[in-house]
Parts: C-alpha cells; structure tokens; sequence
C-alpha cells in the first residue's frame, strides 16, 4: 500500500497545495513551509519529521488554522481555510481541529476541570453538560480523580494527559500534536502515544503529530513526512507488523 492510498473511509481530510508560508527578517526571507503539496486521508495517523527548524511547527499551524499561507492552500474536509471568514475560521478551529503542545499550556490558575471546558464554555454548551463532558474527558485520560487540581500540582505527564482531554473535548476529527511528548520520559511519552493510538483506532480521528524521534513515530504512526527546509522531502508507509495497536482498541 502506498502512502498516498492510506487507510480510512478513503475521504480526504488534509490536502495541501503547493504551500508555502516565508518569513520577512530583515533584508532575507525564510522558507519556513515551501511548496508543500500532500494528502492525509481520513483516520490516518502521520507522523511529521524533520530536523530543528524544518517547518514542522509552521506546516501544523497553517493546518490547524492559526497562520495563513504566503501562498498555496490547505484544504481540510473539503474546507478551503483560506475562504473561510474570521467567524468560520474560529469555528474551524473550536471544532474541527484539537491541538496538543510540547509545553502544555495549560492555565495555571484554573483547575483540570476548568481547563479542560474552556472549549466548551466558547462554544456555549451549558453548565451541567460541560460537567458531565469534561468528567467523561478526564476519565478517558485516567484524570478522573484529579479534576479539582491544578496544573502545578500533576506531573508532566499527567498535565499533558489533561492538554489532551481538552484537546479532546468538541470531539475534532483532526488531532494535531506538536512533540506532544517532547518534554516527557520515554515511559510518561508511551502513555501519552497510547492515547493518541486510541484516539485514532478507537474514535476514528485523524491525527497528525510533530516529533522529532523517527523511533517512535515508526512504532506508533502509519506514515512518515519529512520536511528539510520547508520541503516535503520523504513520505513513507510503515509496515503494520512494526507498530504498536492501541490498548484495547481495535486495531
Ligand atoms: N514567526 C516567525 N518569524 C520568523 N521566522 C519564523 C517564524 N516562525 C518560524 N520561523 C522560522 O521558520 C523556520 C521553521 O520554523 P518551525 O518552528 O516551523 O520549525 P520546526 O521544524 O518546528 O523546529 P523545532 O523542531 O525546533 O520546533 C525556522 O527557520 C524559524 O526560525
Ligand atoms: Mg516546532
């Protein structure tokens, strides 16, 4: 099976088209995503690679919806972001799309609970549901008891499990995870991973995951992108029987 042919219902979920996001410094420009032209099918979970300032984060923003192309296009769910308007394009992000990061980001001051329903509060679900929804969230991630903490008071990766929950919370058919386990021991990032497999084999999202380890990404994902200077430069299919499935999902 190639690349290109996936898994999943066979719909498109991610199409980029030639496309190119440069930064103005000064007198030069940088490339950051160049000419980028691919296709990630539904429930497929890539893995996107590439050394220190390859453009991985600004390739996954431009998907995510949170920069704009210098040119080009990204075309999600049939969605052309490009036309969509400023109402659109937050509804976009509040649904469509959850996104977890190296670093958290969390709010400090609220509780995992109240991090966790931020998205619901944006999208104006009420009170008694948000509960409910969050708890289900929580215990989804094995945070079922730790709701009234606050983020200083879990471990690194139970704060990331929590980002994850939020991440989680409107249900997106699209999971972007910038080295989601970047900041975490390789133990704490197999559990985190775990719950990115399930999100993908059990709930059927689509998942696309920034790392800089190739090791993992060949355990856990289906397919390898390489970005090299804002290029896509390798895109490769992982042989099944070298990955991991997810715990008591179905693979
Ligand atoms: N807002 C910005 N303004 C100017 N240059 C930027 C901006 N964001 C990114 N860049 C540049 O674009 C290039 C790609 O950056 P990007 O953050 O996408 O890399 P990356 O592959 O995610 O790197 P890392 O693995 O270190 O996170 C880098 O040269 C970076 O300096
Ligand atoms: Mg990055």
């Amino acid at each position: 099976m190639s690349a290109a042919q996936g898994k999943g219902n066979g719909s498109v979920a991610v199409r980029t088209a030639e496309l190119c996001r440069h930064f103005r410094m000064g007198e030069s420009l940088i490339p950051a995503v160049d000419r980028v032209s691919l296709e990630i099918r539904s429930a497929e979970f890539v893995a996107l690679l590439g050394a220190s300032g390859s453009g991985k984060s600004t390739l996954l923003n431009l998907i995510a919806g949170l920069d704009r192309p210098t040119s080009g296009s990204v075309v999600v769910q049939g969605k052309d972001l490009a036309r969509l308007d400023r109402e659109e394009l937050a509804k976009y992000r509040l649904r469509t799309v959850g996104m977890v990061f190296q670093s958290f980001q969390l709010i400090p001051s609220m509780t995992l609970v109240e991090n966790v329903e931020l998205p619901l509060r944006f999208a104006e679900v009420d009170r008694a549901r948000r509960r409910h929804l969050c708890q289900t969230a929580l215990e989804r991630v094995h945070l079922g008891a730790r709701s009234n903490h606050r983020p200083s008071e879990l471990s690194g990766g139970e704060q990331q499990r929590a980002a994850l929950a939020r991440a989680l919370i409107n249900q997106p058919q699209l999971l972007l995870a910038d080295e989601p386990t970047g900041n975490l021991d390789s133990q704490t990032g197999a559990e985190i991973m775990n719950l990115l497999l399930e999100c993908n084999q059990s709930l059927g999202m689509t998942v696309i995951m920034v790392t800089h380890e190739r090791s993992l990404a060949e355990r856990y994902t289906e397919r390898l992108m390489v970005l090299s200077d804002g290029r896509l430069v390798d895109d490769v299919t992982v042989a099944s029987s070298t990955r991991s499935s997810a715990p008591g999902g179905t693979p």
